[in-house]
Formats: structure tokens, sequence, C-alpha cells
């Protein structure tokens, strides 16, 4: 069998071709996957501008889908598919709305089904697709610029929230910091590249530890949820200070060596905040693998930490490569094959849905 996924929940315009390999170990393989992003065009803004994103959408869906329907020119069925996978949601509705309307449509056309995609199944199942089954019970953290999410996998495609963010994500925490360092967007890999020149403990930024049901929250489910916008807050403190006692205006660039020691002891503290919940959800939920995707899990530090801790434990790391990482419809697809597998098709009533739950 094999699937067509389309992404656009945010700002890439994904379709690819998954196929089944008939190797349980192995189960998908990717035949094309094509990937359109708009970053150039929300890096003017500073950040995703959601009417922005869903015009360009519409631009670029039937491109992108002809280009995954071409294949791989020595694939002789490229073009071929038997079912549609798109994401539902979460995620910016304008956005999610392109690719839904689209998907049905050519469902339609073809006669085959179509599956509905919570789009963190498909970074949860990206893991899979890229290093094959996880041993399970596994822990994966999905941690990207809208999201940051700590998920256990007790069986193939069934998924517990354990923990989410309560304000920012962490790819967000990363892209402000960078905005008012004057780094540019998105602020991520310059952040982390910057890191790597400086004293991660020259800042002592604290930490926000959230281990317990918020009594102030009450209706925010989960015991290893994470928070972010205190840090962002105590770096734009701390920078603000900086730029006083330096004499420089409410714009004034700080220099290098200064702007590398807050992006190291900031990545510090975002790093170690999220491996200590991964790993101690691993270690209280007795996982026997843990998995990381989403644009962050591309940080330098993270990825290295995150292996010398799996090694410290005896537990399979997976972490996919970036382009399996970032948004992709490959994970769609595989997500899709996953559902239609376990007997999930949707009606042509399926329509987009921006806070659409994983359960
Ligand atoms: O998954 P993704 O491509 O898009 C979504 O947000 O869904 O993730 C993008 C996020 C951005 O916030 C970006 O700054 C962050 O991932 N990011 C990184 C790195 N590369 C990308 N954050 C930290 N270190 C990186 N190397
Ligand atoms: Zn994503």
């Amino acid at each position: 069998m094999i699937v067509l996924g389309i992404e656009t929940s945010c700002d890439e315009t994904a379709a690819a071709l998954v196929e089944e390999t008939g190797d349980q170990a192995h189960p998908w393989r990717i035949v094309s996957s094509i990937v359109a992003s708009q970053v150039d065009i929300h890096r003017e803004w500073g950040g995703v501008v959601p009417e922005l994103s869903a015009r360009q959408h519409v631009r670029d869906i039937c491109g992108v889908v002809e280009q995954a329907l071409a294949g791989r020119q020595s694939d002789t069925r490229s073009g071929h598919f038997d079912a549609v996978a798109v994401t539902q949601g979460p995620g910016l509705i304008g956005s999610l709305l392109v690719g839904v309307s689209f998907a049905k449509s050519l469902a339609w056309a073809r006669n085959v089904p179509i599956i509905p995609v919570h789009h963190l199944a498909g970074h949860i199942e990206s893991l899979v697709l890229e290093g094959g089954e996880m041993p399970l019970p596994a822990v994966v953290l999905v941690v990207s610029g809208g999201h940051t999410s700590l998920y256990s996998v007790s069986a193939p495609g069934s998924y517990q929230r354990l923990g989410r963010t309560r304000d920012d994500a962490a790819g967000e925490a990363y892209d402000k910091v960078a905005r008012l360092l004057g780094l540019g967007y998105p602020g991520g890999p310059i952040v982390d590249r910057l890191a790597q020149q400086g004293n991660d403990r020259a800042v002592p930024f604290p930490r926000t530890r959230l281990t317990h049901a918020d009594r102030n929250a009450p209706h925010l489910p989960g015991r290893r949820d994470f928070s972010f916008s205190g840090l962002k807050t105590s770096v734009l403190r701390h920078v603000t200070l900086r730029r006083a006692a330096l004499g420089l205006g409410d714009q004034g660039l700080l220099p290098a060596s200064e702007v590398a020691d807050i992006c190291a002891s900031f990545q510090r503290v975002v790093v170690d905040t999220l491996l200590e919940q991964l790993f101690e959800a691993a270690r209280s939920s007795g996982a026997r693998s843990v998995g990381i995707a989403g644009g962050v899990s591309a940080n330098s530090r993270l990825r290295a930490e995150a292996a010398t801790r799996g090694e410290a434990r005896a537990l399979p790391v997976f972490i996919p490569r970036l382009s399996l990482s970032t948004d992709n419809a490959a994970m769609i697809a595989a997500a899709g094959l996953r559902r239609y597998r376990a007997g999930v098709t949707a009606g042509w009533d399926l329509n987009a849905d921006a806070s659409l739950a994983l359960a």
C-alpha cells in the first residue's frame, strides 16, 4: 500500500509518498518527500503570519503534490497511491483548511480513502520512519516552534500525553531570545551556533520547575509540564540591564562575547529542562526507549546530551535526521498508514481542527 501524505499546518507546504515495506521492524519506506518552506516570507515579520501562510499554501500546494507524485524517476510505480493522509490539526486554521480541502478533493477524484492525522502523531511516527519500530513502552518529546509536549507510547499508535508547555514552546523561546538579542529569524539555529562559543555558566538564568499539577491552573492536566516564558523574561531583564550598564540604547547590540555567553547560558537551561523531564518520565514509566522529534531536535547540545544520558542509562535514543524532524509530509503519510491499518478513515465531511486533541 502507498499513501500520499499532505501537511499544511504551519509554514511548510509538504507532500510525500510513503509505502509499506512488509518488514515489521521497518514498516515504511519514503518514495518521495517534497517540502516548500515559507520561512523567507515570514522572516521579514520575525514570526509566522497566519494569513500570509494560508495564502502561500494555496499557491504552492498543486506544485508540491505534483512533484511528490512524480516520485523518484527509478520508481516505476510513482504517481500511484492507495489513500490520502492529511494533517487535520492542530495548527493554523486557514493553513490546515488548504491541506484538508485539497486532500479531500484529490481523494474523491481518485476514489481512494482519506485518513485524518494529528500533526504530533506525525512527529512521533517520524522516529519510526527513520529508525524503525521503537522498543515499547517509549517516551517521546515533541519540541518545535509550536509545540513542547511529552508523550508515552504504550503500543504502536497509542499515545498518552504526559505533559506540555504551559506557555511558550521551546523553539518559540529560542526565536524570541534571538529577536531580543537582534540575531534574526528563525533564532534556534543562530542561538545554537553562537552558544558553542560562549560560557554556559556565565549567566545564572533560573529554571522553572513544574513537577506537580499547578493549583492555579487546574484545567491544565499533566504532571510533566514545561514553562519557558519565565526564562525568556529573565533573558530580557538581563539584556536590558546590560544595555543600560553599557550605555546602549533599547535596541543596542551587546558585545559578541556577551551575546555568546547569554546564548550558551540560555541553551543550557532549555536543554537541561527538556532532557530532565524526558529521562525522568522514561525512568518512572519504565520506558525501553526515548525519542525526540520536531525542529528543536536539530539542536547540537540537545542531541549530544540526549545521547550521553541515553548511554548512561542503556536506553536507546531515537532522533531523526533534520529533514524528518522539521515539518514534512512523510511523517503524516506514515502516521496515516498506522491509522489506516487500525481501521481509521474519514468521511467527506472531514474538517480541519485548529486545536485537535491527540488521543
Ligand atoms: O518543527 P519546526 O520546523 O516547525 C514548527 O515549529 O512546527 O521547528 C521550528 C523551530 C523554530 O522555533 C526554530 O528556531 C527551532 O525549531 N530550531 C532550533 C534549532 N533549529 C531549529 N532550536 C534550537 N536549536 C536549533 N539548532
Ligand atoms: Zn511540527
